[in-house]
Formats: structure tokens, C-alpha cells, sequence
């Protein structure tokens, strides 16, 4: 059930000069929260940014097997996340969430791909702690981090609680493989075909592993992040286009923000 609610930052602490994370403590309505789910923010007392802004869940809180908050991982673009990212331990924060699809955790996909361009690893982090959950062992799959550069590579040390094979690439090759992360991709669908590609991140990132994954005929779902003004399906702010002749448009914060990716346009 969504709610809307005030929510108390635990902690909000720097990762690098671009990213960031925050600790919301808040109400019981995030036990059932689902990854790929997101929530919206606003800054009590300020009227500028005036419209809510969406994040994802990046993980549950949990205390005595009760979960008693989110954390965001964000990165730092302009007023909201700049003004969010000088928020102290108790400030208070307007929450609306959870919010949205998210991906789906099947018995039948045990071979997983995780593909995550910069920020896109925020909801996969999420996904990933729910299928160690689910009982996917991660032996036979691969997590590919891509970014523009060394600071957009996040979260890999969460990864090795598992043996789930790591790919990174960053554009200028300040770490891990230089170029994107559709070419470790590819290489590995040759030799370990998954059952599922879960994937997140920019728009033509997404199409372009949306091209890989038809070529191989492998189920893959995506995370579309597109401006949002409402969040609730009101504004019409978030249209995207589908392949459906039923349904030329959906919308983002209602329909998604998780998609088959048989149901998006070709890239
Ligand atoms: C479903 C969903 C989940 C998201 N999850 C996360 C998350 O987990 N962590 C995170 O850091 N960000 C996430 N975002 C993006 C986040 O909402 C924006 O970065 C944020 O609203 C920027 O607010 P701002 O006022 O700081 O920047 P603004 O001043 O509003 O924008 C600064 C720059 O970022 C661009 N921008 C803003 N929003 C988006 C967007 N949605 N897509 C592409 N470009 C954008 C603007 O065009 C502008 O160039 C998500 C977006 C969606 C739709
Ligand atoms: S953001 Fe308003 S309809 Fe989706």
C-alpha cells in the first residue's frame, strides 16, 4: 500500500564526491516493497523543487526481522539531490512510496545477468539481496557495472557476498574494461546463457542490451528512469513508448518503472 508519510534520515553519508547514500526510518509499509519499486521525495519547508522527486529503493532497513526503513543511493545532479544531499540525522523528509512495478523473482530464473550503467545499480542492489533471498545461488551468474568513469562504479564490494561473477567497464578505462558494458555482455551470453537479464540504467543503455538480449532470445526486464512530475499517473509527465498495438503508451510511474523488454520500442 502506498503511504504518504514523514520520514527521519538516519544517516546521509558521502560515497564520492557524486554519489551518495541516505538512511529514511520509517513506517511498516516497506516490509512488502518489491525491487525495482521506487518512492518519491520532497523537502518539508522548501517550496523549490516544487514537484516530489522519484528514487529507488535501494535496500530495506531491518531491525529484529522488521523492516524499519529504506536507503537511497543517489547521485548529486541539481537542487533536489544537492539540497537532499546536506540532510542531517533527523531531519525529517516527506516520503511517498512505495510506488510503481517492479521485477519480477521467478523459480524458473535461477541464471541471472545484472546490468547496471552508473545510478541504474541502485534498484539491482535491492534485486540482488531478494534473489540471494529467493535461494538463487548466483554460481552460473554475472553482474556487469558500467560507467562513464571510475566514480560511477558503485557498490561492488555488496556483490562479493556471493560468487556471482563481476564485470566492470567504465568509458575511459579508469577502471575495469574500457568501452560499455554491452561488450562483457555479449561475450558472456555466448558462453553462459542466462535465464533472465535484469537490467537499469540510461535509455540508450537499456536499449542497447534490450538489442542484445532479442538477439539471444533471453526473457530480460528493465528499470526506465524518466522525468516524472506526479509519480501517481495524473500528469501524463512519464509516457514512453511500447511495441503494443493495444497500447501505444504507457506510463512510467504506473505501468513501470519495471518493463518487459518486449514491450519497449526497439533501439
Ligand atoms: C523511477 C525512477 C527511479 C529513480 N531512481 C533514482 C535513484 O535511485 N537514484 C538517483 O540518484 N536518481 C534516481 N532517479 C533520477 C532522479 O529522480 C533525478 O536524478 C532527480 O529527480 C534529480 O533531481 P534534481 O532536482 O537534483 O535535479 P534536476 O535539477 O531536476 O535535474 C538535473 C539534471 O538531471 C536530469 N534529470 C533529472 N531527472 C532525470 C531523470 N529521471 N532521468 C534522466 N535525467 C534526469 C535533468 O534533465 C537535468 O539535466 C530516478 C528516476 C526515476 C524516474
Ligand atoms: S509522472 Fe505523472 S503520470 Fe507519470
Amino acid at each position: 500500500m502506498t503511504i504518504q508519510e514523514t520520514a527521519t534520515v538516519l544517516w546521509n553519508h558521502s560515497i564520492n564526491t557524486e554519489y551518495a547514500h541516505i538512511g529514511l526510518a520509517c513506517g511498516a509499509g516497506y516490509a512488502d516493497a518489491r525491487p525495482g519499486q521506487f518512492v518519491t521525495l520532497r523537502l518539508p519547508d522548501r517550496s523549490t523543487p516544487l514537484l516530489r522527486r522519484p528514487f529507488s529503493i535501494h535496500r530495506k532497513i531491518s531491525a529484529n526481522n522488521e523492516t524499519t526503513g529504506i536507503e537511497i543511493l543517489y547521485k548529486i545532479v541539481g537542487s533536489f539531490t544537492r539540497t537532499l544531499s546536506l540532510a542531517k540525522e533527523g531531519d525529517r523528509i516527506d516520503l511517498l512510496g512505495p510506488l510503481g512495478h517492479g521485477f519480477s523473482i521467478s523459480e524458473q530464473h535461477r541464471k541471472i545477468s545484472l546490468v547496471a550503467g552508473g545510478i541504474g545499480i541502485a534498484p539491482l542492489v535491492f534485486l540482488y539481496d531478494a534473489l540471494k533471498e529467493s535461494g538463487v545461488s548466483f554460481s552460473e551468474s554475472a553482474v556487469f557495472i558500467g560507467g562513464r568513469t571510475q566514480t560511477d562504479i558503485l557498490c561492488k564490494s555488496v556483490f562479493s557476498s556471493s560468487n556471482i561473477k563481476q564485470f566492470i567497464t567504465t568509458e575511459d578505462g579508469s577502471e575495469g574494461e574500457a568501452g560499455m558494458l554491452t561488450a562483457p555482455l555479449s561475450r558472456w551470453l555466448k558462453s553462459h546463457r542466462p535465464d533472465m537479464i535484469y537490467a537499469c540504467g540510461s535509455m540508450p543503455m537499456l536499449k542497447a542490451v534490450i538489442a542484445i538480449a532479442r538477439l539471444e532470445h533471453v526473457f530480460c526486464e528493465v528499470s526506465v528512469e524518466t522525468m516524472m512530475a506526479c509519480g501517481i499517473g495524473a500528469c501524463l509527465g512519464c509516457a514512453i513508448q511500447t511495441n503494443m498495438d493495444s497500447e501505444k503508451y504507457r506510463h512510467v510511474c504506473v505501468d513501470g518503472p519495471v518493463f518487459n523488454a518486449e514491450e519497449l520500442i526497439e533501439g
